[in-house]
């Protein structure tokens, strides 16, 4: 086919009148952006010759999508996520805000209001019959190196089934979720479980998005990460642990080089007495340097809609509906 009608004046006219050009009211910038936007799609599907089929099975897709909170998890697998760190890099870079430990995505699975502790945690519950216990220790520094007392580190991953508490019902409340503030040399410590990938429920609509570019919906094993301090920029990262067939390969384009990290098996009984466990564990260690700052609003993680963040919030709560 080759009727092409995106250029006429029809259409250009058409679509500023789309976008409320010709209104008084509204937000100037969503016109702006709705206008590039819609002018973006039409024009794709001029390029395309995209079928009325083709067009009302994506609408389709995306009520599914909606329907079942899936736009957060399929937004790490369009790169999107990872998108925005690499702007954020690029701003950071650009105003000399360099060094400490890069950023990561923070994912769509964290949960608002975890137990607080002073140092160490236990994080995990003892119904995991699967759990290898994992020691999970490091040091929070600044760009010199100078240890950060007090330092807020918020912790959160999956289970030995790659599913992670409050969206798996199974799991008790607040499993694997923990806050740790660091002691008087900056170090926090988690006895936990080792987590395993996580995976895009087979057949749900993000996994049918995936499927039709070729793509699997695997993360690896990984432990997500919130770091805050005053006066400090706040972090969002993750660990990534290494010799997961995905740790490479991540649908979620999260691992980054300085992010992954070993679990090293001990089975020594001294260290295992040292440490009060039963048994052989796996250590990780991951340290975590923050960058300086005086801007308040760059101390604090970026707004967004988490779940149980404010439950007066709707976007808030429905972000806690995700099935996942
Ligand atoms: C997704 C799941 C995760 O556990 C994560 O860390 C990032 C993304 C997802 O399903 O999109
Ligand atoms: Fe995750």
């Amino acid at each position: 086919m080759t009727v092409k009608i995106f250029d006429t004046p029809e259409v250009q006219d058409f679509l500023k009148s789309v976008a409320g050009f010709d209104q008084a009211g509204g937000d100037e910038r969503a016109k702006q952006i709705m206008h590039r936007l819609l002018s973006d799609l039409f024009k794709l599907i001029d390029d395309f010759d995209v079928t009325p089929e083709e067009y009302w099975s994506a609408v389709n897709l995306l009520n599914a999508l909606g329907s079942q909170t899936q736009f957060g998890l399929l937004s790490p697998g369009l790169g999107f996520d990872h998108y925005l760190d690499m702007r954020q890099d690029a701003i950071d870079a650009e105003a000399k805000r360099t060094g400490g430990t890069p950023r990561t995505i923070e994912g769509p699975l964290y949960v608002a209001g975890a137990p607080v502790a002073e140092g160490f945690a236990r994080m995990d519950d003892g119904q995991d019959p699967d759990g290898e216990t994992m020691w999970l220790t490091g040091q929070v520094r600044d760009v010199d190196g100078t240890p950060i007392a007090g330092a807020k580190v918020e912790i959160w991953h999956a289970n030995s089934k790659g599913g992670y508490s409050f969206f798996d019902k199974t799991q008790s409340e607040y499993n694997l979720r923990r806050t740790i503030v660091t002691d008087g040399e900056g170090r926090y410590t988690a006895r936990s479980i080792i987590p395993s990938g996580y995976g895009v429920p087979e057949g749900a609509p993000t996994d049918v998005v995936l499927k039709a570019l070729g793509r699997h919906g695997e993360r690896p094993a990984h432990i997500h990460y919130f770091i805050s301090a005053p006066g400090h920029q706040h972090l969002t990262t993750q660990i990534n642990l290494a010799g997961d067939p995905y740790t490479y390969d991540d649908f979620a384009f999260a691992t980054r080089e300085e992010l992954v990290v070993p679990a090293e098996r001990i089975e020594d009984p001294a260290e295992i007495a040292r440490r009060e466990l039963e048994g052989p564990f796996s250590e990780v260690v991951f340290d975590i340097e923050l960058a300086r700052t005086d801007a308040p609003e760059l101390q604090v993680r970026h707004k967004r809609p988490r779940a149980k963040e404010d439950e007066q919030d709707q976007a808030s709560r429905l972000a806690g509906t995700a099935k996942v």
